[in-house]
């Protein structure tokens, strides 16, 4: 069942341009299990827009979305329990701070559960095993979450949205101001709930990188409309990027910069920076 966007569009009643829409007739469709889908394009295209869709957090001005079997469109339906539909697609915002709220991290993350009337002993307990999963240690259970660094924050804020067991997971740029290895840590976390529960998830980003190495599926939104929806490589193989405002791979971008100056035939379509060097190594190269 999933989610199903049938031509959707939304327009931001305070939208400057009366004639611009955030996104525009999008079509998508996704499943509710087995999907790990990125979600990239170039600043304001759309994304964290399309991502609200998702979960009703707004609705479409124009054309309908599908979420698990009830149809969202331009009005609200009293028949629809929106609450339960927060509970199933969990969102985890682009700033934490949207989402931070109560006095402590544990208070913070028991939120989600309490609010779906999980007793408190349990709500608890998911929310522990939920803070320890996103790599924060018990010390961080009784801090203050406005006095934590950005990354901290980020982190807090998804084990929020993991405390609530949502089927389908949407992530807007979760490791965006994250370091190297913290950001490597977050996407075998992402993956390793992905391939254990077979939960969709679905990520932001604008790191064609972790784009190239971990998904299967991409879709490309650019300008308000998608552009694509396909594998990574098919994308950086067939399509010009820079007419959407995106960047290619480091793998990609320094082995055709090899073949162009030192005149080799190197395969460039290389996920890692690992299977680069062999690609070199194996060109007799290194
Ligand atoms: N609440 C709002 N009111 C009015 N306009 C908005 C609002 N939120 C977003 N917009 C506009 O809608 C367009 C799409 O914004 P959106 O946040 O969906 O982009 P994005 O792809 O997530 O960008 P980024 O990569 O910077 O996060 C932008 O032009 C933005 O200025
Ligand atoms: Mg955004």
């Amino acid at each position: 069942m999933g989610i199903r966007f049938n031509e959707v569009s939304h327009k931001y009643s305070s939208f400057s341009n009366v004639n611009t829409s955030a996104i525009y007739q999008v079509s998508l469709a996704i499943d509710a299990k087995d999907e790990f889908i990125a979600l990239v394009g170039h600043t304001g295209s759309g994304k964290t827009t399309l991502a609200k869709h998702m979960n009703a957090l707004i609705f479409p001005t124009a054309g309908n979305v599908e979420i698990f079997g009830k149809t969202i469109t331009k009005k609200r339906n009293k028949d629809i329990k929106y609450n339960e539909i927060r509970q199933k697609v969990g969102l985890v915002f682009q700033f934490p701070e949207y989402q931070l709220f109560e006095e402590t991290v544990l208070k913070d993350v028991m939120f989600g559960p309490l609010n779906f009337h999980i007793d408190k002993k349990e709500a608890e307990r998911l929310a522990i095993d939920a803070i320890k999963l996103v790599g924060l240690d018990e010390s961080y259970l009784n801090r203050n979450p406005y006095n934590l660094s950005g990354g901290e924050k980020k982190r807090a804020s998804i084990a929020g949205i993991l405390a609530m067991d949502p089927e389908i997971l949407v992530l807007d740029e979760p490791t965006s101001g994250l370091d190297p290895a913290g950001k490597r840590v977050l996407m075998e976390l992402f993956l390793d709930i992905y391939k254990t529960t077979n939960k969709t998830i679905i990520i932001i980003t604008h790191d064609m990188d972790l784009v190239y190495e971990y998904f299967s599926r991409v879709v490309v939104m650019n300008e308000g409309k998608l552009v694509y929806d396909g594998t990574p490589e098919k994308l950086f193989k067939e399509h010009d990027l820079s007419k959407n405002h995106l960047d290619y791979p480091n793998t990609v971008k320094v082995l055709s910069h090899l073949n162009k100056t030192l005149n080799l035939n190197l395969n460039i379509y290389q996920k890692t920076a690992i299977d680069a060097i062999k690609e070199i190594e194996k060109a007799g190269k290194l």
